[in-house]
């Protein structure tokens, strides 16, 4: 058993002695570099102190205070949280404990690596940076330990974004500890908020940590809850999609013989362009896209329609003046010349059916600008309904609904 550990001992030694910025299998590195065993010849040699406290038949109980002091950093489309983290571990290790008739009265402070102490392994993050490399353990009279562990790290968390920007998803930071089993070791875990700055577009609404269970090894999950305040988003989104909406709204106003065309276009074409940044600030999902994803390309729908109403008409429109430009009496032709365009009064239209196939392609022009202002006055009428009771649910990791190893049904 002892050779055993050591082996695992020595194993780690190699993993610890790099800090990787990315780990495999999204597992950080042990907390420090372990202690140097390479002077010891057998396992009898390893030191005493260095060993878990034993508690009998009961694992011994760990106490942790986790302080959230910073969530510095939100990025939806890596899907991950920077934090900062205060933990404060303590436990009781009565072979520390000195004897009260000594001249020692006050608490010791020993370096982390003459002692037993939890080695703590963040599941969910890309890299952890420890700030203090060599932590001092406070022990006092009664054995009773207390160690500060400060750490910044970026951990990847699973947005729901269905609601984007108004979205409020659960990051989860899980500690493990591997040199330890669950007979052995114990959490029992508290969180306090920290947080002073309030200088971010996500702000923490609640924080809560739970002791999952089924685990092999023992571990504690931290929860932050956060919420996106959304004001950046609905100025740089919602603004300009609605403002390009109403413009092409008024667009329908304007007579079909003027500057129409070139109006319509353009803002179809700025649209596009907005649509597609707006596609590269949101990021993509296997379930449960941004909500807004679909309204935007409605809204693109919608431009599109108009603008073909717009190109198809004027098209038709020309048609009838060059067609009757073949048969006009050379009067009527000059003027026409001088003109550029069809003459603004319909008495001066060329030819009794070039005047007709007007008013049939205003009366359509007018019946499609209702229809339009009634599709689009629908998706503004509905989209809220949609947003307000639509929810979902994304698919369970594979590893969530078969723990330990089990077969991945995807
Ligand atoms: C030993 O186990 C008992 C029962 O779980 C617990 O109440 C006690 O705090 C433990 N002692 C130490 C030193 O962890
Ligand atoms: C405390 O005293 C006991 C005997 O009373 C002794 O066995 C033990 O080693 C002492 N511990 C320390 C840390 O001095």
């Amino acid at each position: 058993m002892m050779a055993l550990r050591l082996l695992l001992h020595l194993t780690f030694l190699g993993l610890g002695t790099t800090q990787p910025l990315a780990q495999q299998q999204g597992f950080s590195a042990p907390a420090f570099d372990w202690p140097s065993f390479s002077n010891l010849n057998s396992p009898q040699e390893v030191p005493d102190s260095i060993q878990i406290p034993n508690n009998g038949s009961k694992p011994l109980v760990v106490d942790v205070q986790v302080f959230v002091s910073n969530v510095f950093n939100v990025d939806i489309l890596r899907y991950t949280v920077s934090s900062t983290l205060l933990l404060r571990l303590s436990w009781l290790d009565t072979r520390l404990a000195l004897n009260s008739t000594g001249h020692q009265q006050n608490p010791v402070m020993l370096p982390w690596d003459v002692i037993w102490m939890p080695r703590l392994t963040v599941r969910e993050a890309l890299w952890v940076n420890w700030q203090d490399k060599n932590p001092q353990a406070r022990v006092d009279r009664d054995g009773h330990i207390e160690f500060y562990l400060a750490l910044t790290t970026e951990t990847n968390c699973d947005f729901e974004l269905f609601h984007f920007p108004r979205d409020q998803s659960d990051c989860h930071l899980s500690f493990f500890a591997f040199s330890s089993s669950v007979t052995e070791l114990e959490f029992q875990v508290h969180v306090v908020n920290e947080i002073l700055s309030v200088k971010r577009e996500f702000v923490v609404q609640d924080l809560k940590t739970q002791i999952p269970s089924q685990q092999l090894v023992p571990c504690f999950q931290v929860t932050l809850r956060l919420q996106n305040t959304a004001l950046k988003a609905i100025l740089t989104l919602l603004v300009p999609g609605e403002a390009l909406l109403l413009a092409d709204l008024c667009g329908g106003l304007l007579p079909l013989h003027t500057e129409r065309i070139a109006y319509k276009v353009t803002l179809l074409l700025s649209y596009l362009v907005f649509h597609s940044s707006l596609m590269q600030a949101l990021p993509s999902s296997s379930s449960c896209n941004p909500l807004l994803v679909y309204y935007f390309t409605i809204l693109l729908l919608l431009l599109f329609v108009s603008t073909t109403e717009t190109v198809l008409l004027t098209g038709l429109l020309a048609r009838g003046s060059l067609r009757a430009e073949d048969s006009p009496s050379p009067a009527l032709n000059g003027e026409q010349h001088e003109h550029g365009k069809p003459g603004p009064n319909p008495e001066e239209a060329p030819g009794a059916g070039t005047g007709s196939r007007r008013h049939w392609a205003e009366a359509a022009d007018h019946i499609f600008f209702q229809a339009y202002v009634v599709g689009v006055a629908c998706s503004q009428f509905i989209f809220p309904v949609l947003w307000m009771w639509a929810t979902c649910k994304s698919n369970p990791a594979p590893g969530a609904a078969t723990p330990h190893g089990g077969r991945p049904r995807l």
